[in-house]
């Protein structure tokens, strides 16, 4: 079988996903809206072999093993059953941007792993409906299942919730949905529908001691999570309504406020986390002092210190350069909005390589 290349970006989100109902399946205690990262991504080479005796996971250059291993074999073993098929893995996957600082690269891997898995494994899969037909590789198992854009999307929500985001493309919400069956997500407005950017405040690079997966585990023992959850639905109108009228006053509004609640909840967690460091909060009162003297520009922040500087595209120049002044604040990194997680035609890795 022929290896398979995808890239998918990150997406950074405005209404929060933080909490589940269920952990096993990520099953979301509330929706959430997100844009794709354009420029930021991660590029997933799969390929099964017949003789390999287990999957061999290379992320970033280095040799996956423990729970990073078991995290992808465990979608890998998925797809294997949906395609039917018995076969180990080789996986090689790069990102071109820090991990596990904030920036959500859980939710690109396994976007990208998700669609160069079922695509290597013969399955028809496809992000972008009307693409399905040009997506069908000849020379993999052709006449396999279907994967449509939900269903790609609901699989990789089960190796990281907000990697079903990444999956379609532009600005996208997340279902919580009832069950397995109808929790994914959808693009609600196509990159091109908004011209925002994101200038990415580089606070700190270094790996964060609490990775989401913990941190949506302790999110329940807040007494603030329930109120959180409860009004998440006003937000998620609120929010998807300002999208879709490129309404940036009722937009800075929202997304701000949904950030400072995740961040409550995780404060309020036993035990408590302080993902925030000085800058953090520097950049947080620089943003807002701009917005007040009429620069459309707003924060929002990950399980990370670093802070999302949203704005127009117009304002981009402006932001970053206001960003960057800020002390603490080590680079800035810019991304406008990203489209669906895809295929590479002539992916660079060869079969010698992987
Ligand atoms: C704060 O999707 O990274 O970025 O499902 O355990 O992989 P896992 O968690 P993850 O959580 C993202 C949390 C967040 C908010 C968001 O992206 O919605």
């Amino acid at each position: 079988m022929l290896p398979v290349t995808a890239v998918a970006n990150p997406n950074i989100a405005f209404i929060k996903y933080w909490g589940n109902r269920n952990e096993a399946l990520r099953l979301p205690a509330n929706g959430s809206i997100s844009m794709n990262l354009e420029g930021l991504e991660t590029r997933t080479t799969v390929q099964f072999d017949t003789l390999l005796p287990a999957d061999n996971i290379k992320i970033n250059g280095k040799l996956a093993g423990g729970k990073a291993h078991a995290r992808v074999s465990m979608l890998l073993d998925e797809v294997r059953a949906l395609a039917c098929i018995r076969q180990f893995a080789w996986v090689v996957s790069e990102n071109n941007f820090p991990t596990g600082t904030g920036i959500a690269s859980s939710a690109s891997a396994f976007a990208a792993l998700t669609l160069a898995a079922a695509t290597a494994a013969g399955l028809e899969a496809s992000p972008c409906e009307k693409d399905a037909t040009r997506s069908r590789r000849p020379d993999v198992l052709p006449g396999g299942p279907c994967l449509d854009l939900a269903a790609l999307s609901r699989l990789a929500r089960h190796g990281s919730g907000s990697a079903c985001r990444s999956i379609p493309g532009g600005f996208v919400e997340w279902t919580a949905g009832t069950d397995d069956a109808n929790s994914y997500a959808v693009s609600i407005a196509p990159p091109e529908h908004w011209d925002l950017a994101n200038c990415i405040a580089l606070i700190s690079t270094d790996h964060k001691s609490t990775g989401s997966t913990e941190g949506h585990t302790l999110a329940g023992t807040s007494p603030l999570q329930s109120a959180r959850v409860d009004d998440a639905q006003r937000r998620l109108d609120i929010c998807r309504h300002a999208i879709l009228n490129r309404d940036f006053t009722a937009f800075a509004e929202i997304v701000e406020a949904d950030s400072n609640l995740m961040h409550a909840v995780m404060m309020t967690s036993r035990p408590p986390l302080f993902y925030w460091q000085p800058a953090t909060l520097a950049v947080m009162q620089a943003v807002r002092t701009a917005r007040t003297k009429g620069l459309p520009v707003c924060y929002t922040i990950d399980a990370g210190p670093n802070v999302h500087v949203i704005c127009t595209g117009a304002a981009a120049e402006e932001t970053t350069k206001l960003v960057r002044s800020i002390p603490g604040v080590r680079e800035v990194r810019l991304a406008k909005v990203g489209g669906p997680a895809r295929l590479v035609e002539n992916p660079s890795t060869t079969p010698d390589e992987i």
